[in-house]
């Protein structure tokens, strides 16, 4: 969005609009800073979302979340459909060392999920089931993907991997922005890694 179609979208925007993250995201992004007369105090996006460990384990918050059938898919294509927590919990994040986290908001609701498994080394970590609700994208991405990496350096990796299908263009460009290099593809996904070991 050019400065001039972000000036137009302010000026026939109104306030439940702005309340929008997405079009909020959209506007910073393309002015650069933020462009309404009273919204000085806003906080700079990496701000915007924040990490809270999975402790204790609670798949509520996942199951809201990852309501309809297609999203479940993108997040987990073997998962069954509705979200099962039993399913989840003996199956998706039964190993002892996984550890997952959940992406909250300002308000401390969840917005967000990710998941550590422990990867192929005791240094690797595998990223898994990522997601963000529509409501909190555009511009989420970066948060998500530092907040991946710190927490996978808090416990203890020097490198993390992950898959991705090959037509999940958003996935795909919020990786290689945070670094991530391709090892290869197969069977329509890629798999990449990403060290700072
Ligand atoms: C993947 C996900 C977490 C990214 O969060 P997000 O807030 O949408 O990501 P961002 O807006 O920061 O970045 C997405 C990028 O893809 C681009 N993009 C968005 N939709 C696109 C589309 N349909 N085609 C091509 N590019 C697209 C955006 O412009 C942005 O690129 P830019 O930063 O270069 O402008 C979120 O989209 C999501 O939860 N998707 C559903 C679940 C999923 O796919 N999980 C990943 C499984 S590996």
């Amino acid at each position: 969005m050019t400065p001039e179609g972000a000036d137009r979208l302010r000026d026939a925007s109104c306030g439940r609009l702005w309340a929008c993250g997405r079009l909020k995201r959209r506007l910073v992004r393309a002015r650069g800073a933020p462009i309404f007369p009273d919204d000085t105090a806003m906080e700079p996006l990496v701000s915007d979302l924040a990490l809270r460990p999975n402790v204790p384990f609670d798949l509520a918050p996942l199951a809201r979340l990852l309501v309809a059938a297609d999203d479940l898919a993108l997040v987990n294509p073997n998962a069954k459909h509705p979200f099962d927590p039993l399913e989840w919990r003996e199956k998706w994040l039964n190993e002892a060392d996984d550890a997952s986290f959940y992406l909250v908001d300002a308000t401390g609701r969840e917005v967000g999920f990710f998941a550590l498994r422990v990867g192929i080394g005791p240094e690797v970590r595998h990223l898994v089931y990522v997601f963000v609700e529509a409501a909190a994208r555009g511009g989420a991405g970066a948060q998500l993907a530092a907040l991946a990496e710190q927490a996978a350096r808090d416990l203890g990796a020097i490198s993390v991997t992950l898959k991705v299908e090959l037509d999940n263009e958003p996935a795909l460009r919020v990786y290689e922005a945070a670094g991530y290099e391709e090892l290869g593809r197969r069977n329509g996904m890629a798999t990449m890694r990403r060290d700072w070991g």
